[in-house]
């Protein structure tokens, strides 16, 4: 079993308080920002600037998920503003190799999201500039969707497919304790966790039991 990361999205907290949200997951061991435009998805989040500040006042390094339009042109910013690691999706991507490759000159790891219905196929070409591969388990868009088990053998069919290439597989939307220990076994290792972190009364407590879960 590869090494467990549990990255919060601060999606599900307090949008007045993100300096709170963020002292509130100290057992995290990244914390996950969803970035999104209102055109990819119909939801409207946050952008640069605010990122920018997170990226100083964190002391959790950057996991950065764009739900944008024309990654192509954004997502190397937001590596430069201080993500540690930067996810555009494939169905937004004009140049998806390329864009890898910027993220990573830009001095932040390189991830690409696949959408549900997005075939893993679509990955297979990008998989040698990644360092993570973000298999989607919602309809990207909106905190406290159910799972979608459908995502399950698409998690085993991308583990299969990176064999010993050591490339990240993170799994995001409706991970919790009812649902991590199937998509653990399915071979993910990297967990989003928006709702079931940020609306538990302890969120560090919550963070630490859904990584147990995870690990047996
Ligand atoms: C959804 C976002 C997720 C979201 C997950 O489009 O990408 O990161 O915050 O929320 P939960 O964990 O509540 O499904
Ligand atoms: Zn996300």
């Amino acid at each position: 079993m590869s090494h467990v990361t549990i990255h919060p999205s601060i999606l599900s907290a307090d949008f007045a308080a993100l300096g709170q949200a963020l002292e509130s997951i100290g057992t995290a061991d990244a914390v996950h920002v969803d970035v999104m435009d209102q055109h990819f998805v119909p939801n409207l989040t946050l952008g640069l600037p605010v990122v920018s500040r997170l990226a100083e006042v964190s002391s959790l390094p950057l996991d950065v998920h764009l739900m944008i339009e024309d990654p192509d042109r954004w997502a190397p910013q937001y590596a430069e503003a201080g993500a540690a690691s930067v996810t555009f999706h494939a169905e937004a991507a004009g140049a998806p190799i390329r864009l890898a490759r910027e993220i990573r000159a830009a001095g932040a790891k390189a991830a690409m999201a696949l959408k549900p219905t997005t075939p893993l196929d679509v990955a297979l070409p990008v998989l040698d500039e990644l360092d993570m591969l973000l298999i989607m388990s919602v309809e990207p868009g909106f905190g406290g969707q159910p799972f979608l088990e459908s995502s399950l053998p698409k998690i085993r069919a991308a583990v299969e497919a990176i064999g010993s290439r050591g490339i990240v597989v993170q799994v995001d939307g409706g991970v919790s304790p009812e649902t991590v220990e199937r998509i653990a076994e399915a071979g993910a290792s990297c967990f989003v966790a928006g709702s079931a972190v940020f609306g538990a009364k302890d969120p560090s407590a919550a963070v630490e039991k859904i990584r147990g879960l995870a690990a047996r």
